[in-house]
């Protein structure tokens, strides 16, 4: 029975920027988002009936129509029914690595491994830009998942123009297993607070996403500068998320105040930090001072490298 495994990476929000609303009830963005090597490996393959199974190793991820994995495969088998007739159902399996709930995409990238998955599986070969179309029906951050690297996303998330690739810099994760912050509620409670500042013009919207395209974070990616990157490090969602959460607050706080530390933001809507570090050794040196600064087993630690790749067949 043919079988394919995949490496389904996390990602992290060099730059999110709130600028308008949309008529979908989503937010305009302007955002840098960044493939992390904290990966989930998924495991597809068909299986002997119609059925869409997902396991996961993880208890608190839900194995039923809520898991967007599930909803991916379910995708596939509505848009390509003929396939779907041929081949049958799929068991997908998540071997867990990626903090749930974090703001680390990881829904998102599984759901981007399922897509490319079932194209291989049924033989469909579908392009990169057909697979991102199919992940913008399933969540804002599939499509960045499909290819992953270093890409300025903007509209809701979705419309993706590559940057050259980041490697070599290390990062930092750091988040409290128990604390979990709604997306949805981060960014309601942002329109409540910035929304009469909402660009609403096409022009000026067009405008504020040119600006980004040609500014500083995006010329210091271009450079590969990672203290320029670092001091560019921007998210809108922290302006509502620290002063709700002092865990986060403290978070940003302790990796602010430590040596080596190049810069620090919280990823999307939270709850996880990150800090970027110039060399492997400082990270590792990093990881170890927060440990000591908070010596809390609830909170789990993670050093990592940008990468260059988004959903991998291993
Ligand atoms: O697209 P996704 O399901 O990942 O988005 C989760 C939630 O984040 C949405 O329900 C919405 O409340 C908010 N969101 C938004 N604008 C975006 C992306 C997400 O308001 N561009």
């Amino acid at each position: 029975m043919r079988h394919y495994t995949l490496i389904a990476p996390a990602k992290i929000n060099l730059y999110l920027e709130i600028i308008g609303d949309r008529p979908d009830g989503y937010h305009e963005l302007v955002m840098i988002l960044q493939s992390i090597d904290l990966a989930d490996q998924i495991d597809i393959q068909a299986s002997s009936t119609d059925a869409i199974r997902v396991r996961c190793n993880h208890p608190q991820v839900p194995t039923d129509k809520s898991n967007l994995a599930y909803r991916a495969a379910e995708l596939m088998a509505t848009e390509f029914p003929d396939a779907y007739a041929k081949y049958g159902g799929v068991d997908i399996t998540i071997t867990k690595r990626i903090p749930i709930a974090a703001g680390l995409a990881g829904g998102s990238t599984n759901a981007a491994a399922v897509l490319v998955g079932i194209d291989l599986l049924w033989n469909l070969g579908l392009t990169q830009s057909e697979l991102e179309e199919l992940g913008a029906i399933l969540g804002s951050d599939v499509p960045f998942c499909v290819a992953g690297g270093t890409a300025i996303a903007t509209g809701r998330g979705e419309q993706l123009s590559p940057l050259p690739s980041l490697d070599t810099i290390y990062i930092v994760l750091a988040k409290y297993r128990s604390l979990e912050v709604s997306t949805p509620w981060a960014y309601k409670t942002y329109r409540q607070e910035f929304g009469s500042s909402y660009l609403t013009d096409k022009d000026s919207l067009a405008a504020r996403a040119n600006a980004v395209h040609s500014g500083t974070m995006v010329k210091a990616i271009l450079h590969k500068d990672a203290r320029e990157i670092a001091q560019k490090l921007h998210n809108d969602l922290e302006k509502v998320v620290l002063p709700a959460y002092p865990q986060v607050l403290q978070l940003r706080e302790t990796f602010a105040n430590q040596e080596g530390v190049l810069g620090t933001m919280m990823s999307g809507s939270g709850p996880t930090v990150f800090a970027l570090c110039e060399s492997k050794q400082q990270a590792e040196q990093l990881q170890l001072h927060v440990r000591e600064a908070i010596p809390d087993q609830d909170l789990e630690l993670f050093v990592t490298q940008l990468i260059t790749h988004g959903i991998k067949v291993r």
